[in-house]
């Protein structure tokens, strides 16, 4: 294929062309939506550093997940912020939690909807860590089990698919198995498969009010030089029993997207986190990028890198580009 024969331009040359060669497409149905439930009734607060985004009450949040599916949007991410925290972060499991509220109404007012539900603790500790502190140091083995009774209380209340983010070494397994034995088979876990210690998480930290008391995250989340350790953490949590491996951050980590995706035969979710809404937020609202043109790049590429499934604030916002368009 070589010039003048060849002309890449021709096929360029008008939409018409441009949409017959279309390697990758976004969709509405690619979009899950964060939410964030607090305590408390009519409450919709908004969050400082995620303009638009907002701490919702169980009933607001039942509102805005209803205004995902009137979009098409198939899918909401609870988080839950408790209403007392404690050194286990006990809350998680409570049958009356807050998650677990949320779960029940959502699935009431929109059975259709997937919904599906954040499972660490770092919400719901008072020294803001992911699981049981042990001498300091976080205890594997003893936050497995608390994460297995969190998952199982999310399935009581009719969750469709259980998120555990902590980055404990065995929580897919624990999981599952917690799931299995208490007759939950149908319900589907999305692994934080390669979830990297990130500055990108600040505005959620601040959402949830879950920042760390002391220490970083460094010892359990990844080190974000790596990319064959993604794919190793990856490949552990399909052997045991993950239903969907994701990737967090997105935008920083297109590579070890490509990389799980290209090894791992499942279906790869990547979170377009809170700092990356941020900085597209703070810099369209000062007229320095074009919202809409970024947005629809920002998610086409995170596709294209080989995401099946994005997370992402902007998903109400986009599905209404792709409505347009
Ligand atoms: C932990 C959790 C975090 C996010 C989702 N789940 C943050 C952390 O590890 O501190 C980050 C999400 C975002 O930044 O949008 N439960
Ligand atoms: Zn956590």
């Amino acid at each position: 294929m070589n010039f003048p024969d060849y002309r890449p331009r021709r096929m360029r040359r008008t939409e018409g062309l441009r949409r017959m060669i279309r390697e990758t497409r976004l969709s509405v149905d690619d979009f899950v939506y964060p939410l964030f439930v607090v305590p408390g009734s009519g409450v919709e607060k908004p969050i400082g550093s995620l303009p638009g985004q907002f701490n919702f009450s169980v009933d607001k949040a039942t509102d805005a997940a209803s205004r995902a599916a009137d979009l098409g949007i198939p899918s909401v991410l609870l988080f839950g912020i408790p209403e007392r925290k404690d050194a286990v972060g006990s809350e998680a499991w409570k049958e009356g939690g807050v998650v677990q509220k949320a779960i029940r109404s959502i699935k009431k007012a929109r059975p259709e909807l997937v919904v599906q539900a954040d499972a660490c603790f770092c919400e719901y500790t008072d020294h803001g860590h992911c699981g049981v502190l042990h001498e300091g140091e976080l205890d594997n083995d003893a936050s497995l089990e608390n994460l297995a009774r969190t998952v199982v209380s999310y399935a009581k209340a009719g969750v469709d698919v259980v998120a555990p983010s902590g980055m404990l070494d065995g929580f897919v397994g624990a999981c599952r198995e917690s799931l299995d034995e208490d007759g939950f088979d149908q319900v589907a876990i999305m692994a934080y498969s390669a979830k990297y210690a990130s500055a990108y998480y600040g505005p959620f930290r601040e959402a949830v009010n879950s920042a760390p008391q002391s220490g970083d995250r460094r010892g359990h989340q990844m080190d974000y030089a790596n990319v064959a350790e993604a794919v190793r953490e990856a490949s552990m949590d399909a052997a045991e029993g993950a239903d969907i491996v994701m990737i967090k951050p997105a935008l920083a980590y297109l590579d070890v997207i490509r990389a799980v995706s290209d090894e791992v035969n499942l279906p790869i979710a990547a979170y377009a986190v809170s700092g990356e809404y941020a900085m597209i937020e703070a810099a369209a609202e000062r007229g320095w990028i074009d919202k809409e043109r970024i947005v629809m790049e920002t998610l086409t590429g995170i596709r294209r890198a080989g995401a099946d499934i994005i997370i992402t604030y902007h998903a109400p916002y986009a599905a209404k580009l792709l409505a347009k368009s």
